[in-house]
């Protein structure tokens, strides 16, 4: 039995991940490494939690002497590094928290994979997980593609392109075989409220105003996490060594639109009178430096490696919206305490 590390897998879309892992290959052993901080949460893989082929461990990436211990203590023969500050707005107001887990827990993982590897890399795997953030923005032309300039312009993708480099650099300089991709916006379950969509989805639900950040006419490309996490399977066991696949929904929308096309869903559900929930829009101060555009060329990873979406929008968005309003406990439990210093902070 392979023992395979996931990190990060009590988020948003590393629970996918782990749960597709645990299920789909009983031929490895899954430590789910997370530290459990705001977004982290245990109630999202609840049901894979007894699994045999299963064990979480809850630590912090940041920690070297921990890092080291537990490469030696299991013996990893393949990560999947998910595990980060994920959230462009906190990125603005705290940074430092940014380098420590993004950059710094990234190179505590490089040197214990390296260090337990570096006599025999056969059939080694370090995956990292990263974002389309990195390539920057976008006019109204043109895509992102795997060998696009970095050009991040908020802490949170300076720190995910930092990452990126070390993973290539440990690559170059020490031989660790690596896969990287950048991906784009997610959503679907699980996804922590403070993100566009599980966050509005939220406010209509309580009828609290729906906060549109400068004129709402900034563009991002959003995937629903499900497929995300095929591409991530597929990637992790076919993708070649030394590469970097882009992954996107090619699926482009204005936030301004997919905010009105989520309030009409969202009043069809309620029962609300058509036009109800659109009601609550509001725009807010723009976020300083926010990106214009991003939009994924996934050309390479559907050519190489056969992958593409395999839900429309409009079905992904249907499924999430009916997801949380089946789940009112779920939002219940994470939306109380410090979510609601962090909601003040940030909208007052
Ligand atoms: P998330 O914020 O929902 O989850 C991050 C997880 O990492 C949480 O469980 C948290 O507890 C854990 N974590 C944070 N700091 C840690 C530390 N120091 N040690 C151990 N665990 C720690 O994030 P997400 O949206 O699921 O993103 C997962 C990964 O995918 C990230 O690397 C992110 O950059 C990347 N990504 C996200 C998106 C997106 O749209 N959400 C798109 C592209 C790439
Ligand atoms: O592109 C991939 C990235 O997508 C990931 O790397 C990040 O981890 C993930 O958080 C996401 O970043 P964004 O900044 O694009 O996601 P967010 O949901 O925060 O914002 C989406 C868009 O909506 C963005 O243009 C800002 C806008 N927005 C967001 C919030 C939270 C608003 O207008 N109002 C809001 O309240």
């Amino acid at each position: 039995m392979k023992n395979i590390l996931i990190t990060g897998g009590a988020g948003f879309i590393g629970s996918h991940v782990v749960r597709r892992f645990v299920t789909r290959y009983p031929q490895y052993h899954i430590y789910n490494l997370d530290a459990l901080t705001y977004a982290g949460n245990l109630e999202n893989i609840k049901d894979i939690q007894d699994a045999p082929n299963y064990t979480f461990l809850k630590g912090d990436i940041v920690d070297e002497q921990f890092i080291n211990e537990i490469f030696s203590k299991y013996q990893f023969e393949g990560v999947l590094h998910l595990a980060a500050e994920s959230h462009v707005d906190r990125s603005i107001t705290d940074p430092l928290a940014f380098v420590r887990t993004n950059v710094i827990g990234t190179m505590n993982l490089l040197n214990a994979a390296k260090n337990l590897w570096k006599d025999n890399f056969d059939g080694k795997r370090f995956y990292h997980i990263s974002t389309d953030e990195v390539y920057g923005s976008l006019g109204a032309e043109g895509l992102f593609t795997e060998t696009t300039a970095y050009d991040p312009n908020s802490p949170y993708s300076a720190s995910k392109a930092s990452s990126d480099h070390f993973v290539r650099a440990y690559g170059e300089t020490y031989g660790l075989p690596y896969v990287l991709t950048n991906c784009s916006n997610n959503y679907g379950s699980f996804h922590f409220p403070e993100k566009l969509i599980p966050l509005f989805i939220n406010n209509i639900i309580n009828n609290k105003p729906l906060p549109v950040y400068g004129d709402g006419n900034y563009t991002r490309d959003w995937l629903y996490v499900k497929d995300h996490a095929v591409a991530i399977d597929l990637v992790f066991h076919e993708g070649k060594n030394h590469e970097t696949y882009n992954i996107g929904g090619f699926n482009e929308w204005k936030n301004i639109d997919l905010v009105k096309l989520l309030c009409a869903k969202m009043d069809e559900k309620l029962g609300r009178a058509e036009g109800e929930s659109a009601k609550l829009i509001t725009y807010v101060k723009d976020r300083p430096g926010h990106d214009l555009r991003y939009a994924i060329d996934a050309s390479k990873i559907n050519k190489e490696l056969g992958w593409k979406p395999s839900v429309t929008f409009e079905e992904g968005l249907q499924e999430t919206i009916n997801w949380y309003l089946e789940n009112t406990e779920w939002l219940n439990n994470v939306t109380s305490g410090e979510y609601s210093k962090y909601y003040e902070k940030q909208y007052s």
